[in-house]
């Protein structure tokens, strides 16, 4: 099989696993206990929150473990009263979208539109702040899962930075893709998850300033510091750490690699008549194209693709198959019927140059 969908999941890294495998059976305890087998096993998540936070600049104070990107990103709304004004961009994962919209009225919620590139505008965000009802919080996602694109987050804090408001930064497709620095970008909050950097599903991270109350979303024994109870996902801790160290460690040649596969893959893609490259011109991450071509449907292209043993998508994985266009390309004012047509390759570590011309081969067979 060809897989090209590595925005949709990873596989889990051998060194991940090897991490991983003693804290199932040797390592059992729970990490709440006094005893020693309790012990080793909160010292073992002690490294892995090391890790995430290390991966991302901040200190492991900082750092929540979650069940994943969407509970971290349900999590970072909790930050401020659902009774206040939310902003958030309109490309942002329903993760974020509808949390924000839950019990809130039209006039309390409002999305940031974005230009034909996909980007947040300084003007759009200024706009937020010329109304009466002015955020409480703003979400603006670091790197798109549909077309790579990356944000100016550090612009928008820059601007944002006398308002009041909390920024959070939806950093789940970017860790791993690119430098991430929660310090630098200037936000507040960041949702991570570990499934996408060759880590465990189910595990993810809220990252969060010192200064910043949270109500939980989960309450009981107390965990995480009272901000998210319930026993620890222990061996998927461990290798989500594991999996932010390595992807820390080896950016640089992971970047190399992606980015050599997408410009080969982008030059064969430009052979094919009238196809269109989204955002082809602004900076994405380096593992992603996502593409349309007038007159194809992109389901329909993802079947054949699939009959011939290839794995990509026609869009986020969680609104492929629903038979919608996506609303990322749509918010970009991409006619609906010409985004119906898109297809995403994302690339991962293990895919090769080999697997690259097959795909463009299959394809143009196919168009
Ligand atoms: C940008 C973005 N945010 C959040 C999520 C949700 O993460 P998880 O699958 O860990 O819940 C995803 C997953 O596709 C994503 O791409």
């Amino acid at each position: 099989m060809i897989y090209f969908d590595h925005n949709a999941t990873t596989p889990l890294d051998e060194r991940v696993i090897e991490a991983m495998l003693p804290y199932f059976n040797t390592f059992y305890g729970n990490p709440s206990a006094l005893y020693r087998v309790g012990r080793v096993v909160r010292s073992a998540i002690d490294v892995a929150r090391e890790q995430v936070a290390t991966a991302v600049g901040v200190s492991a104070a900082q750092v929540i473990f979650t069940s994943g990107g969407t509970e971290a990103n349900n999590l970072a709304l909790k930050t401020v009263s659902s009774d206040l004004p939310i902003a958030f961009s309109a490309v942002e994962h329903p993760s974020i979208i509808e949390p924000a919209r839950k019990n809130r009225q039209r006039d309390y919620c409002f999305e940031i539109s974005v230009d034909q590139n996909g980007l947040v505008s300084s003007s759009a965000l200024d706009a937020l702040f010329q109304q009466q009802n002015k955020p409480a919080i703003v979400s603006i996602m670091l790197a798109n899962n549909e077309n790579g694109v990356i944000q100016d987050i550090a612009s928008a804090a820059h601007l944002l930075k006398d308002k009041q408001v909390v920024l959070h930064t939806d950093a789940v497709q970017a860790l791993g893709k690119i430098p991430v620095s929660f310090r630098k970008l200037g936000v507040n909050l960041m949702s991570l998850s570990s499934h996408k950097i060759y880590g465990p599903k189910g595990c993810g991270a809220l990252v969060i300033d010192k200064d910043i109350a949270i109500e939980p979303l989960l309450v009981g024994g107390g965990q995480e510091n009272n901000r998210r109870s319930g026993t620890e996902n222990v061996a998927a801790i461990v290798g989500f750490g594991k999996a932010a160290e390595l992807a820390l460690l080896e950016l640089d040649q992971r970047t190399e690699h992606l980015l050599m596969l997408r410009n080969m893959l982008q030059q064969g893609l430009k052979s094919i008549p009238e196809l269109v490259i989204f955002a082809e011109r602004v900076e994405r991450i380096p593992n992603t194209v996502q593409f349309g071509i007038p007159g194809m449907d992109g389901e329909m292209l993802l079947m054949q693709l699939d009959q011939k043993n290839i794995a990509v998508s026609s869009g986020s994985a969680c609104t492929s198959g629903g038979g919608r266009a996506s609303t990322v390309l749509t918010a970009m004012g991409i006619e609906y019927k010409f985004a119906k047509s898109a297809i995403r390759i994302s690339l991962g570590q293990t895919n090769t140059e080999t697997e690259v011309k097959q795909f463009i081969e299959v394809l143009k067979s196919l168009v």
